[in-house]
């Protein structure tokens, strides 16, 4: 067995042909489907709705985790929930509070996650955790794939996996690469997210596999 799962992100995907970019995950060995939402105001970069999302679901079986990189989360988590997702990540950022949005989430049925971002303090997040069913830490700023990992991430990791059972899921997203996806593993992540690293590699199977191989 695999030590992470491998979500990559479909903001590197083509997106003229997502169906078959998701499909094509599915067979290349991916674990999750990773979704960024944007909205041009909590990140200065617009994606998708949840149209998208419904109009894919049916090609895949792979769970779909939605991250949702927009202000006030709490007015769409039932659409996107109804859309298909099934893990829903609002930012810690991007909400009042964190608890009640993440119980809600739950209560609609669907796994929740706590994302933030690398210059926000961990006290409120790591608070807020026995709510949530994932923790994301950001290796960037988001809003664009391709950036560079930043550091900071690795001790965020590391006081998430340590006010957090062994087997609680922590996942880091963001310029993630074998090196640094290797760091994240070593600190306590056991999902990776990466974007241009599988979609912009010359085989994608391959790119999947070399990252569920790290240990
Ligand atoms: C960044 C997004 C990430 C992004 C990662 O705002 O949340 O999921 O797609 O892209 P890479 O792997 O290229 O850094
Ligand atoms: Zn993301």
């Amino acid at each position: 067995m695999s030590a992470v799962d491998i979500a990559p992100s479909i903001l590197s995907a083509d997106f003229g042909n997502m169906r078959n970019e998701i499909k094509r995950l599915e067979r290349g060995g991916a674990d999750r489907v990773h979704i960024d939402v944007m909205d041009g105001h909590f990140v200065p970069n617009i994606t998708f709705g949840q149209e998208l999302i419904r109009s894919v679901r049916d090609a895949t079986g792979l769970h779909f985790e939605t991250h949702l990189m927009i202000e006030k989360p709490e007015r769409y988590i039932k659409q996107f929930a109804e859309a298909g997702s099934d893990t829903l990540i609002v930012h810690y950022e991007a909400i009042k509070s964190a608890s009640k949005v993440l119980e809600s989430i739950r209560g609609l049925g669907k796994e929740a996650g706590i994302a933030v971002n690398p210059e926000t303090p961990m006290d409120g997040v790591l608070g807020c955790m026995k709510h949530a069913d994932m923790l994301l830490v950001m290796g960037v700023h988001p809003g664009f794939g391709g950036q560079k990992f930043m550091p900071v991430a690795l001790r965020k990791i590391q006081q998430g996996r340590e006010h957090a059972k062994a087997d609680f899921r922590i996942g880091v997203d963001g310029g993630i690469n074998l090196e640094t996806g290797l760091m994240a593993m070593r600190a306590g992540a056991n999902e990776l997210i990466a974007g241009s690293a599988i979609f912009n590699s010359d085989n994608l199977t391959k790119a999947i596999r070399d990252f569920k191989r790290l240990r």
